[in-house]
């Protein structure tokens, strides 16, 4: 089986050094020798690391797709051009492809490459592409088929949850831990795709889809990032027993419709999600008759992206022989919880002038917009003081309603955090 290995970077130098040293046990499990017909890369100066064969490589990427002698072909390059043009010819000439591209297959483009999959009897196989090496498209695809899931959230960005994790062990700021996660080579030089939840928001949409057969593309997720999130609102959360991860959620609510988001959490210390620690990923998964259950591992880096994009070659692989492809059932379009009916509780921290009077002026402001109050405690005094309120279930349309009454009021200085409370029951 000759395999097109389009992108040579992070993963696709990972992909092709297990091809290389794997061979032979690659070989029995696939039922087929794997052999790499070519490197498809954007500059052939470029130096490369040890052991990339050159005289694979080539700028030539169409050519390598439609190469009569390739079978399968594996996407690497990242982004929706010219990724999109080489999957979408891949399949229509009836050739297998395993990716690791969430931010197409999140794209409009992306959602309809699977029904051209499905039209051409071609593998479109993804499991790389959310949570690098857990196992998890494929354990809702095939293991939990049968299960009307009920909710899943992720931990699926290891850059944030490195810099989360420092801001709540630490005590880091934002600016420094993030600064660190670059230093190590978790962040990009440009963390925008991970730190505004871009990245975690294509992932939510594909699980969208994987676990409740809906199509979804990430311009339809609700999406906040964790740049707002001050270090001081962490501390508070860790003293109230809570730890902040920004989470990808797709749940049912109850009128069957999908509320599919992306934002900064407190999840109770208690919850498995919140011992999710430094740049790893977990997916907790809320099912009618399994009912809960965690995946976990590392969700980014060479070879664990490439071990996943292995699995999925060996089954493109076997498929092909057996001239049979993966379970892809059909899809609707889904019905999206508007933002504003969202229904969390939440944590909200406001900077305030310490005097009588302004507590009773606060908590008016959010039972006049249908906020139920929990629990209230106040940090500091004089300059300093600050309000921590944690709410009963409200909408969110409601809680915008009190944030924006509550800048209205001359005793608040500042409206510091607003974080959903998730993992507790009401
Ligand atoms: P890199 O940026 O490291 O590598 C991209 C590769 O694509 C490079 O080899 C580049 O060539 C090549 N390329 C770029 N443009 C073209 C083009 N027009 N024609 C041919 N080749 C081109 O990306 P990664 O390996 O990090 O990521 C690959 C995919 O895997 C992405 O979709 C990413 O989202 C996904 N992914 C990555 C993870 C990670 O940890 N890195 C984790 C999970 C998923 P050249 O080398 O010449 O510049
Ligand atoms: N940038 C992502 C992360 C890895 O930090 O987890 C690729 O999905």
């Amino acid at each position: 089986m000759r395999v097109a290995v389009l992108g040579c970077g992070t993963v696709g130098t990972a992909l092709v050094r297990i091809l290389q040293d794997r061979s032979d046990a690659l070989a029995v499990q696939s039922g087929a020798r794997l052999e790499v017909a070519g490197i498809a890369v954007r500059d052939l100066a470029l130096e490369r690391a040890p052991g990339i064969p050159r005289g694979l490589l080539t700028t030539g990427a169409a050519e390598l797709v439609a190469d009569p002698s390739v079978d399968v072909v594996v996407e690497l390059i990242g982004g929706t051009d010219p990724a999109e043009r080489l999957v979408r010819n891949a399949l229509e000439l009836g050739k297998p492809v395993v990716t690791a591209n969430k931010a197409l297959l999140a794209s409009p483009e992306g959602v309809a490459l699977r029904s051209l999959a499905k039209k051409h009897g071609a593998d479109l196989l993804y499991e790389a592409a959310v949570a690098g090496a857990i196992p998890l498209v494929r354990a809702l695809r095939e293991s939990l088929t049968g299960e009307r899931i009920h909710r899943v959230m992720g931990i699926v960005n290891g850059t944030t949850n490195f810099i989360l994790t420092k801001m709540g062990e630490q005590g880091a700021d934002y600016a420094d831990a993030l600064a660190e996660a670059q230093a190590l080579g978790f962040a990009e030089r440009d963390p925008t795709a991970d730190v505004e939840g871009f990245d975690a928001a294509a992932k939510a949409a594909i699980l969208a889809g994987v676990a409740f057969g809906y199509d979804v593309a990430s311009a339809d997720v609700m999406r906040e990032g964790i740049t707002a999130i001050r270090a001081v609102d962490v501390e508070f959360a860790d003293r109230l027993g809570y730890a902040v991860k920004l989470l990808a959620v797709v749940e049912r609510t109850g009128d069957d419709a999908l509320s599919v988001r992306v934002h900064p959490a407190m999840v109770p210390k208690s919850h498995p999600l919140a011992g999710v620690r430094g740049a790893f990923n977990a997916v907790f998964i809320e099912g009618e008759a399994a009912g809960e259950l965690m995946l976990y591992g590392q969700g980014a880096g060479g070879l664990p992206t490439a071990s996943a994009v292995v699995g999925d070659l060996i089954d493109a692989v076997r498929n092909r022989l057996a001239g049979t492809t993966a379970p892809s059932p059909d899809r609707q379009p889904a019905r999206l919880l508007p933002e504003s009916e969202l229904r969390t509780q939440c944590y909200v921290s406001l900077q305030v002038t310490d005097r009588p009077g302004v507590l009773a002026a606060v908590a008016k402001v959010f039972g006049d917009n249908n906020v139920s109050i929990r629990s209230m405690e106040q940090e500091g005094y004089a300059g300093e003081a600050q309000l921590l309120f944690l709410t009963h279930l409200t909408s969110e349309g409601d809680m915008r309603s009190t944030l924006a009454a509550l800048s209205d009021l001359d005793a608040v200085e500042r409206i510091g955090g607003l974080m959903r409370i998730v993992g507790e029951p009401e």
